[in-house]
């Protein structure tokens, strides 16, 4: 049978499997507030400008909201032959109020009905983002906090350079993520414009009012041209890219947790909360969360390629291509807030080992920089020249077997007489971070003020 909404110019029903890749929803279903939302500000609208009567209008909004509820009430039979939320929406709008449902749809189409449902999803997706990042800098700061002075090794190459505070290497995370909210409220303020009266592509002949529907929703304004309005997909776009840099910064956190949570490593130890066992080895604490967390990269950015590339080349205006944008905008949402909240979850539970973290600081000769530094400062040595000599009283250390400390004044001397007893003030961890005093270092005052200006800021 032929399609009751265009029924009137087909003779026949869609192909079994036309229904099947046309239909989307199985996955807009969960549009439907927003949906019902732009519909009940649009009724509003057409009534306070003359285009349907005012019992009109309150038999659609009324009726909208009984949808609403016999939706959130679960078991509504959602229908695929009425392809989308839109449309089914309507259909039972239609049963329950009869003639004025026919009336909805009036200086309105799907293009900019879709365009609007998903802006107000996407936007409410950005508030969600910011507040999952909230809670995970809050629980960053805490532990940047309690260890502000424990020293620990900073890596390059994975191999250790110079000592920095736990409270700096948490610290760094806390900007990044600082970064990716700024992120979302930038799209979000961005995203913030109304497709709503767009209609179709080219705008419509009834006297709409889109500042109110505007207003109704939420939007700052209306959006400008409407063939851009029912066009574009940049605001999903630039929420995937966000999401995206945002679960690189996840992946990496993560990465460094299963590291130093190794039996090679014992920087830290994850609660009983946030690990699972081995079904064969007894010992096992195993970091699956962490490990999830590092892996949500692979389908959030693979969501973000898939949409970039569904966009590319469509001509203006709308194309089917488009419904393509949810299903990836869904799945990368939910697992971007599954990420962040694993991951605030587990680092508010993280135990870290000020001891341990200390003793991996002292090794691998970490304070080379500062020996070399106090030849510069001490004995006027160029730089250039310092680095050789500390490079070649590491080389004796290491065949000794022992670290730079633990060298005699004599050793020293024997490679530069300007040595003196002096210079094993600087070989400590503590001293080499105390007095990394510039902008942003790590010395534990610096951290101290960086903490105190997020906690501010939050
Ligand atoms: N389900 C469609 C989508 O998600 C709604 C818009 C349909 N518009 C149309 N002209 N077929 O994009």
């Amino acid at each position: 049978t032929a399609n009751a909404m265009w029924g009137g110019r087909f003779a026949a029903g869609p192909d079994a499997i036309m229904t099947a890749i046309n239909a989307s929803i199985g996955f807009d279903r969960r549009l439907y507030a927003q949906d019902i939302r732009g519909s009940r500000a649009h009724a509003a609208m057409l009534a306070a400008q003359g285009i349907i009567t005012s019992s009109d209008a309150e038999a659609i909004r009324e009726g909208l909201l009984t949808v609403l509820s016999e939706i959130e009430a679960g078991g509504f039979p959602f229908s695929e032959a009425l392809e989308d939320i839109h449309m089914n929406v309507e259909a039972r709008l239609k049963e329950l109020v009869g003639e004025p449902a026919g009336r909805l749809h009036t200086g309105r189409s799907r293009n900019d009905q879709v365009a609007t449902d998903f802006r107000l999803w996407v936007r409410d997706q950005c508030d969600a983002a910011i507040d999952g990042l909230r809670a995970l800098i809050g629980a960053a700061l805490s532990q940047a906090e309690a260890g502000a002075d424990w020293v620990m090794p900073g890596f390059t190459h994975l191999q250790t350079a110079q000592p920095v505070t736990w409270g700096h290497h948490m610290m760094a995370y806390v900007e990044m993520f600082g970064r990716d909210l700024s992120r979302f409220q930038d799209a979000r303020r961005r995203m913030n414009e109304s497709p709503l009266g767009a209609a179709a592509l080219a705008g419509t002949g009834y006297p709409i009012d889109r500042h109110a529907t505007a207003e109704a929703l939420g939007f700052d304004a209306p959006m400008a041209n409407s063939l851009d309005a029912v066009s574009d997909r940049d605001f999903a776009l630039e929420f995937l890219s966000a999401a995206s840099i945002c679960a690189v910064h996840l992946s990496r956190l993560a990465e460094e947790l299963v590291i130093w949570s190794s039996a090679q490593f014992r920087f830290v130890a994850m609660s009983d909360k946030w690990s699972t066992g081995s079904s064969i080895m007894p010992q096992k604490r195993n970091p699956d969360a962490a490990e999830l967390i590092r892996a949500k990269i692979g389908r959030i950015l693979g969501a973000t390629v898939a949409l970039f590339t569904v966009m590319k080349g469509l001509p203006l205006a709308y194309s089917k291509d488009m419904q393509e944008d949810k299903e990836q905008v869904f799945d990368a949402a939910d697992h971007l807030l599954l990420a962040l909240a694993a991951m605030a979850g587990m680092l508010s539970d993280l135990t870290a080992d000020p001891q341990r973290l200390e003793q991996a600081a002292s090794a691998g000769f970490s304070t080379a920089t500062d020996l070399a530094d106090w030849l510069v400062r001490e004995a006027g040595l160029p730089f250039r020249d310092a680095h050789h000599v500390t490079g070649s009283l590491v080389a004796m250390a290491e065949a000794r077997g022992v670290d730079l400390p633990e060298l005699t004044l004599d050793d020293m001397q024997s490679v530069h007489g300007s040595i003196t007893e002096d210079v094993f003030g600087v070989l400590g961890v503590h001293n080499s971070v105390a007095s990394r005093q510039s902008y942003g270092g790590t010395a534990p005052d610096q951290v101290r003020a960086q903490i105190a200006r997020w906690k501010e800021k939050l």
